[in-house]
């Protein structure tokens, strides 16, 4: 089992000229800074591999707060961590859905195949493994994250040769298009700082767009919203479906549903 003992201050902080530079570059993107808290504090564990104290101390100076106020922040949300990750952070959604789908399993299988428990890290340092709560992904359950790119429809032989690939260096994509980089280098998009690789891969696969396909096909509207009724007009009244749902995948140029699912027939019953 790795040793999660972990120094509050590692001693050797990274926050240098350069990050306190790019902290109040995003604290000037917001009419008031301390809305800059959030990616501020990406941008530490794009630099320090988790929040640090020497982190939360430079968020606070920037922004004119209290250190107690920043920890307060950075103590709140799950996204931030006080352990430090390895270069990949493996989630496996145990909720409800994804649970019943399959998800405990694939838990429990990555914990022995790892040998790590929950939110540790494995000694190669490359992977910590974290049960997650809801993806908001669960027609494609069960689902696991590697550093928030989805992967979905995963069995415990899919999400062990995963983990693999990982440690072996192997390139990654996950089915939605993305390529996975380090967990470092994706906490820096996150901060704001772009890799220019936002619009890799499709917007929504055939599990997502299936009761859009349905209502096409069966000539389905949306009920009338607030705004026809307040309008009274009987052309008004009636909502399209298209118009509700927004452009087809198949209008915009490289967003075909994912090729990866071969078989989605049981989620679009
Ligand atoms: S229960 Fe896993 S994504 Fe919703």
């Amino acid at each position: 089992m790795a040793d999660t003992t972990v120094p509050y201050s590692t001693g050797d902080s990274k926050i240098g000229d350069t990050t306190i530079a790019e902290m109040r570059e995003l604290a000037a993107r917001y009419p008031v800074g301390r809305s800059a808290l959030l990616p501020m504090l990406h941008l530490v564990q794009s630099v320090e591999g988790r929040i640090t104290p020497e982190g939360i101390e430079a968020c606070a100076e920037v922004l004119g707060l209290t250190g107690a106020e920043v920890s307060a922040v950075a103590t709140f949300y799950t996204m931030y961590k006080r352990r430090p990750v390895g270069d990949y952070h493996v989630g496996v959604c145990t909720n409800t859905l994804c649970a019943v789908m399959g998800g405990d399993l694939i838990f429990e299988r990555l914990k022995q195949h790892l040998d790590v428990g929950n939110d540790e890290t494995t000694e190669d340092g490359k992977i910590t493994l974290e049960h997650l709560e809801c993806n908001a992904a669960c027609d494609y359950a069960p689902v696991m994250m590697v550093n928030w790119e989805f992967f979905d429809d995963m069995t415990p032989e899919s999400a062990t040769r995963l983990v693999d690939d990982l440690r072996d260096g192997t390139e990654v994509k996950s089915p939605r298009g993305a390529t996975i980089c380090t967990w470092k280098e994706a906490e820096r998009v996150l901060a704001g700082f772009p890799d220019g690789r936002a619009d890799e891969g499709p917007t929504g696969g055939k599990a997502t767009l299936a009761g859009l396909r349905l209502a096409r096909e069966r000539n389905w509207t949306a009920p009338a919203g607030t705004h026809a009724r307040s309008n009274g007009s009987a052309a008004e009244q009636t909502v399209s479906a298209e118009a509700a749902a927004g452009p087809r995948p198949e209008d915009q140029p490289g967003k075909e549903s994912q090729a990866v699912h071969t078989d989605d027939s049981r989620k679009e019953d």
